[in-house]
């Protein structure tokens, strides 16, 4: 699309209006005139010319379907039936869009594919499929996806328009999140992922860029769901090379070995390195390059986000773990459990769920120990959090209990 012929869609609008005699060149200028009055700083809330000509009686409806063609023709148009604003951004894979959908004329994001990912006829067919089939979640934390296409040599996926940022940005320009503010995040990015999964739904990229916070109203929306990728997980970290907190400080151990059979599980853990990120201020490996950060994702012991941050609670320290455990099995079972955890966290509960998998792991790696003791890779927290809490906590029962015996027998002996 760097080819889009930026010329103002209304200008064509206001000149064939003129030029078939359907309203005058006052007409037009009064409609303009409204259009700027309309029009806020971002544009987000501003009408189309178009609509104001017919809102304005200059033009009727059917006017404008039988002249809309034409208009889209000479303005140079590549995607027919949207205006396009102005670029929102660019990924490894591909360029995002603001535009303007004129049939109902509100605002969109358009993420245009480029050519070279469009050729493979199994990829094209999954970015349909895929497309089509997001169209139908519909959540309050998800991007909401609108419609695949085709527009010439290019496929496109039109979304709903977040006028926001991305949580990347906010860690870049910010530093890392407070506690309380990542796990308010987080629990509305695993409402958006359990939403998903329960639907048969994988993401296979939750990462900062990926997650917006939209300024209006504050909430978090999760973007590129059932956004189907032209090439492998370990492939698409790879083409991140040079680009500062890319997939690769993201992707599960699974997503690095090339799996099939990638599960739910592979976005807990993406998330889990997201949240790692929002609340240390530091991707959970990091390298010289891709292969290098991927590698440590397969074999390096994470280092504890509350030894990075001394601030955070062993709650949240034990969720991150649970959720970056480099086996599946040893992580959260399903969303659901993590989202649980996740909102004791915000009432100042401890996460119940993360200690079950701690107790369950631990008893599994004592089972395993004389076997394959390197199998073995929960990160063990410091006395007093984590792991140590249930046994902890068990050691207090005990005592309570003797008390209370002893307390009963000296009661009995008195009397
Ligand atoms: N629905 C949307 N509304 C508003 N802005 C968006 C939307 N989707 C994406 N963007 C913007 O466009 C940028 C590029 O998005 P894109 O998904 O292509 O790349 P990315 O997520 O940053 O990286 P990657 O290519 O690895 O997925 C984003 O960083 C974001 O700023
Ligand atoms: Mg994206």
């Amino acid at each position: 699309m760097a080819d889009v012929n930026h010329e103002n869609f209304d200008s064509v609008v206001g000149r064939i209006v003129v030029e078939r005699g359907l309203g005058t060149a006052q007409d037009v200028q009064r409609c303009k005139e409204l259009q700027r009055q309309s029009i806020d700083e971002s544009d987000t809330k501003g009408k189309s010319l178009a609509s104001l000509l017919v809102e304005e009686g200059v033009i009727t409806e059917g006017q404008l379907a039988r002249l809309r063609p034409e208009m889209e023709k000479a303005s140079g148009q590549q995607i027919p039936g949207y205006q396009i604003l102005k670029k929102l951004g660019a990924g490894a894979m591909a360029t995002v869009y603001k535009a303007r959908q004129l049939s109902l004329d509100r605002i969109v994001a358009i993420k245009v594919l480029p050519q070279k990912f469009t050729k493979n006829p199994d990829f094209v067919e999954r970015f349909y499929a895929e497309g089509r089939a997001a169209a139908k979640l519909n959540h309050p934390n998800i991007v909401q996806a609108y419609d695949v296409g085709k527009a010439g040599e290019f496929h496109y996926f039109v979304m709903e328009f977040v006028d926001g940022r991305t949580v990347f940005e906010d860690i870049t320009s910010k530093g890392p999140y407070d506690e309380a503010s990542a796990v308010r995040i987080g629990i509305e990015v695993a409402n958006a992922l359990n939403h998903a999964h329960e639907r048969g739904f994988i993401h296979r990229d939750v990462k900062p860029k990926n997650i917006m916070i939209s300024d209006d109203s504050g909430r978090t929306k999760l973007a590129d769901m059932g956004l189907a990728r032209a090439i492998s997980d370990r492939e698409a970290a790879e083409a991140e090379a040079g680009k500062a907190y890319g997939t690769p400080y993201y992707i599960s151990p699974e997503q690095v070995r090339g799996e099939v059979g990638v599960d739910f599980r592979a976005d807990i853990y993406s998330l889990g390195a997201t949240l790692y990120h929002m609340v240390t201020g530091q991707v959970p490996f990091d390298g010289p390059n891709p292969s290098a950060v991927m590698r440590k994702h397969l074999n390096d012991t994470l280092t504890p986000p509350d030894h990075i941050n001394p601030n955070l609670t062993s709650g949240i320290a034990e969720v991150v773990e649970v959720c970056l455990a480099k086996d599946r099995n040893k992580r959260y079972s399903s969303t659901a459990d993590l989202l649980e955890d996740l909102q004791a966290i915000e009432r100042g509960e401890p996460p119940l769920q993360a200690r079950r998998v701690f107790d369950v792991n631990a008893l599994s790696a004592l089972e395993g120990a004389s076997a394959d003791s390197a199998s073995i890779d929960v990160v063990h927290h410091q006395p007093g959090s984590g792991a140590a809490g249930p046994v902890l906590w068990a050691a207090v029962a005990g005592w309570a209990a003797a008390v209370f015996l002893l307390i009963v027998l000296v009661i009995v002996a008195v009397s």
